[in-house]
């Protein structure tokens, strides 16, 4: 399969990093904000259950439901004093203490950085919002559409609850970078319940997941700490259906068809891991004295690059895909070659920039 994104891919040594140089090309992407999406409307007259655990999944998210309003301590203070994560998980503080910026400066990098990342969890949470609202159509099981109905009201409250934490504690939503927006448009493109499974649910839920877990383990201020915990939480749910449900997917797929979602699974992924940093680095990274593409090669050359490159996919989207087969000895040094997976005996790696010691 052909790589996406051909034409926006630079090499910085042996990593091949997807760029968009173009501001009107960036500006036009963000304008398209209608698209059409084929979609298969499913009627159903069997109302009793027939997937036992889908079922037991939509009951356990109607006892997991929250309110991003009351039940989060907005008094609690996030400042830019203060590091809401660990500096280590910082790439851009991290860069300022290399440079000799005293901790003020580290700490509102650090902020900015955040900032910006949770901007896209709440783009990308958008699109899982819309997603969901058309997989209530498109599935045939009245199982399936409960969930995707329950998995709407969760979505609905994590565009909620990170708008209002950008809004009210960060000052700040950041557009959505280039790269991510293309992504999230061949997601909700997709043909048929199956791709659209595979996209949303388990390729980009399962990475959210691994995101999440690791700005929660990081994490130095108890309100940040609880919003993500109960977003993460809603969110295993969520790849947990993608998993359940392209179980039976695979079972009925052809050769040929599992071959077609190998593929496409990898050209997703791959070219989300391919933009790295270099978006958030483009926008913050001059405010504080750091060239974008100096830091991005630095980043890639790192001996552990991919050690920590893999963590949040390591966490639950590539144990998912192998356990459906969708990663066979065929496609699986192309998953190593650009550090998206790696071995883990030795347990999994703290997440630790090495750029200061
Ligand atoms: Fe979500
Ligand atoms: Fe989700």
């Amino acid at each position: 399969m052909k790589k996406l994104l051909e034409e926006h891919r630079k090499l910085f040594g042996s990593f091949e990093v997807i760029e968009f140089v173009d501001e009107a090309e960036i500006a036009k992407l963000r304008a398209k904000t209608e698209t059409d999406v084929p979609l298969d409307i499913n009627w159903t007259w069997e109302y009793g259950s027939e997937v036992a655990e889908l079922r037991a999944l939509y009951e356990k998210g109607k006892v997991h439901q929250w309110n991003a309003e009351t039940d989060i301590d907005w008094e609690f203070p996030v400042t830019k004093d203060d590091f809401v994560l660990n500096p280590q998980a910082s790439l851009l503080a991290q860069a300022c203490a290399l440079s000799g910026k005293d901790e003020k400066t580290q700490k509102a990098a650090a902020f900015d950085e955040l900032a910006f990342l949770l901007s896209q969890l709440l783009h990308g949470e958008q699109a899982a919002l819309q997603l969901c609202g058309q997989l209530t159509n498109v599935c045939d099981k009245m199982d399936q559409k409960w969930y995707a109905a329950s998995q709407v009201i969760d979505e609905a409250r994590h565009v909620e609850v990170l708008s209002k934490f950008l809004a009210r504690k960060m000052g700040t939503i950041y557009p959505i970078g280039p790269t991510l927006k293309y992504l999230l448009d061949e997601l909700l493109e997709a043909k048929g319940m199956q791709k659209k499974t595979l996209g949303m649910q388990t390729l980009f839920e399962g990475t959210a997941v691994g995101i999440m877990d690791l700005m929660r383990s990081e994490s130095r201020n108890p309100l940040f700490t609880d919003m993500i915990r109960r977003v993460e939480q809603d969110e295993s749910r969520h790849a947990a259906f993608g998993v359940l449900t392209m179980r039976r997917v695979v079972k009925e797929a052809s050769p040929e068809e599992m071959a077609e979602m190998e593929d496409w699974a990898f050209a997703i992924l791959e070219a989300l891991n391919a933009n790295q940093q270099i978006d958030m680095l483009k926008v913050l990274g001059p405010k504080y004295g750091i060239d974008p593409e100096n830091m991005t090669r630095i980043m890639v050359s790192l001996p552990n690059h991919a050690e920590l490159n893999s963590i949040p996919f390591m966490h639950t989207v590539i144990p998912n895909l192998q356990r459906l087969g969708l990663i066979t000895e065929r496609t699986e040094p192309g998953w190593r070659k650009v550090g998206l997976m790696v071995d883990q005996r030795g347990g999994a790696p703290k997440f630790e920039l090495p750029l200061v010691s």
